[in-house]
């Protein structure tokens, strides 16, 4: 059999960095002690890559202060965070639909079970918010502006900076989802008007599963929602209110924070900017070559200006599954099919009642001879359906 040809890194970035393994098997090895806890060397030592983490997540973000970087599993734990600790019955919430699930879910359960009111800014053709429908919807109650930075669905960057100068003006909190983009393209809390950044580290932070987080700016309140061990003030009845405890609940993940700091650091040798173009030069690729396909439809990829690299198409006569089947099984070219955990943006495409669509997701250690074969596989496939209807 070939060697596997992994396009599904949207879902999570395969392989890791070599150095990525290597920290984290260094680290559990010889510091896999409970960071926080205690005072001795070890754990110290074991706390120094924690923290050293947090300010380097800090920096990559802009924020100021490292204390405010806080871990969690992924993104949906944070999120749960987010949604649940600033949203209260009367309030009113704006987000959009190119949401993932890990967005809309914690959403509709406001609405449904909390009297948490919630608008959804439509994209347009293309798979882009205009900013300036935020403020035409904002209201005197508006909690919260919560936006998907770059879609798992189609790889389209929202306009964070234009969003979060109209959520500034008004005084209202403005979020993002930023688990396809963290690693992938710039993300600037000063530039781009964000006061909350979560992310997740298993995607184009190349860490592994198991951790994530969220940077949230001060002055921004967010309720506990949980409560537990924080390893210090022991006495204390109740959670502590001061960061990073207040995200934080229980024992960390240490051994995933190890990993995610050498993924950081991995992309930021590498360095972001070489990393997007590598990965749009082979999305450009693929929409090059099946675009003109018979058979093959493509969606928002036209233009390829504010994407980043994933693709997502159908083959006439096929469901998105089977094809994904015989990519899989004919090709050994792993990748995602179905509506990807956000179902509007695939209802807005006209995919949701076909049952989805094929998602390919490029990473750095993608090349053009994936893509090359990939290009050939789809074709095939499109000409077994002309050839079944001869
Ligand atoms: N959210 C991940 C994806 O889009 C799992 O595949």
């Amino acid at each position: 059999m070939t060697q596997l040809i992994y396009l599904d890194n949207g879902a999570t970035s395969f392989p890791k960095p070599e150095e990525v393994y290597t920290f984290m098997d260094h680290f559990y090895r010889n510091l896999g002690v409970n960071p926080g806890r205690s005072g001795y060397d070890l754990c110290l030592e074991s706390g120094e890559i924690i923290d050293a983490t947090r300010k380097q997540l800090t920096k990559f973000f802009n924020g100021t202060d490292y204390n405010r970087l806080c871990f969690s599993y992924n993104s949906t734990d944070a999120l749960n965070l987010i949604i649940n600790g600033m949203l209260e019955k009367g309030d009113h919430a704006i987000s959009t639909t190119i949401e993932h699930n890990s967005v809309l879910r914690p959403l509709f359960h406001q609405s449904e079970y909390n009297g948490v009111e919630v608008d959804y800014i439509p994209v347009d053709s293309k798979g882009f918010v205009d900013p300036d429908d935020f403020p035409k919807t904002f209201k005197s109650n508006t909690k919260l502006v919560i936006v998907n930075h770059a879609s798992n669905v189609i790889g389209t960057i929202q306009p964070l900076k234009e969003i979060g100068a109209h959520c500034k003006k008004h005084g209202i909190p403005f979020a993002i989802d930023a688990s396809q983009s963290a690693g992938k393209i710039p993300i600037d809390l000063e530039e781009q008007n964000l006061d909350i950044v979560v992310f997740t580290g298993h995607k184009s932070l190349l860490g592994p599963t198991g951790i994530g987080g969220l940077y949230v700016r001060e002055g921004i309140e967010i309720r506990l929602t949980r409560a537990g061990g924080t390893g210090v003030r022991s006495a204390v009845r109740t959670h502590l209110f001061e960061y990073p405890y207040r995200l934080e609940y229980g024992t960390l993940n240490s051994v995933g924070v190890a990993g995610l700091h050498a993924g950081v650091k991995w992309v930021e040798e590498k360095g972001i900017e070489n990393i997007h173009e590598h990965e749009m030069q082979l999305t450009k690729m693929l929409r090059d070559g099946l675009k003109d396909v018979d058979g093959v439809t493509l969606y928002c990829m036209d233009d390829l200006t504010d994407h980043i690299g994933l693709f997502l198409f159908n083959v006439d006569g096929f469901e998105a599954l089977n094809v994904g089947t015989i990519l899989d099984v004919d090709y050994n070219i792993a990748c995602r099919t179905g509506l990807h955990c956000a179902p509007l943006i695939h209802e807005h495409l006209g995919t949701a009642e076909i049952h989805g669509a094929v998602r390919f997701g490029i990473g750095p250690f993608n090349t053009e001879e994936h893509i090359d074969t990939a290009i050939q596989a789809v074709k095939k496939i499109a000409q077994m359906r002309t050839a079944a209807s001869h």
